[in-house]
């Protein structure tokens, strides 16, 4: 921020700044509910963070939305949804700390896994949930077998460093596949086998 413009927010201004700094990345105010739920999601660029917004609102939004970079405290949480974009085949290396570092009290309150990938911008099959559902975000968890579901994603090329843009660029470009409809639906498909 230029010295002019920080002298021009005076006190308050300053005041609020602090304030700003403080506050989570992302803050989702759901309704109250007796239900404990909340969503935990890591991602590069944001689709996971919609899509579990999504999630949540399809649940009735009942349910606090969290970036791990919030390294939030869930064991006051009764139900939680896990999820994660992919990249180079991967979940993002931090979810799979995690749920290795907190499966013996996360597994049990698991209730939904969910993954936002390119794939090509293909269908998602049977390979491909397995591929990043069972054998990465549940097998790092330890989570039973609750509903999980892959989700096509979207890349905004504004949002990544200059040379992953120029290869996107070069091999076809932007996309966006995400759909609200389908994050809503998962969300109640989750409520129903609560
Ligand atoms: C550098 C890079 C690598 C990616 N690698 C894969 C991949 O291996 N498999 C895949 O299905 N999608 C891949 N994708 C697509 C992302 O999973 C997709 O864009 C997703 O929506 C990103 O989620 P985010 O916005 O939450 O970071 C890749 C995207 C980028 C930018």
């Amino acid at each position: 921020m230029e010295r002019r413009t920080l002298l021009g927010l005076g006190i308050a201004g300053i005041g609020a700044l602090a304030l700003t700094s403080q506050a989570s990345a992302l803050q989702y105010y759901p309704k109250s509910s007796d239900k404990k739920w909340a969503v935990l999601f890591a991602t590069w660029c944001g689709s996971s963070r919609d899509a579990g917004v999504w999630i949540s609102e399809g649940l009735g939004g009942i349910a606090d939305v969290y970036d791990l970079r919030e390294n939030p405290d869930l064991k006051k949480f009764d139900n939680i949804i896990i999820g994660s974009s992919i990249r180079s085949g991967k979940v993002k290396p931090e979810i799979k700390q995690y749920l290795e570092a907190n499966a013996s009290w996360l597994k049990d309150k698991i209730r939904g896994l969910y993954i936002v990938c390119g794939n090509g911008q293909k269908p998602i099959t049977p390979e491909i949930e397995k591929k990043y559902v069972t054998d990465q975000l549940q097998a790092y968890s330890s989570a039973k077998d609750v509903p999980s579901h892959v989700f096509l994603g979207r890349v905004t090329a504004a949002l990544l460093d200059p040379p992953i843009r120029e290869a996107l660029l070069s091999r076809g470009g932007e996309y966006d596949n995400l759909k609200r409809s389908e994050s809503l639906a998962f969300g109640q498909e989750l409520l129903k086998h609560a």
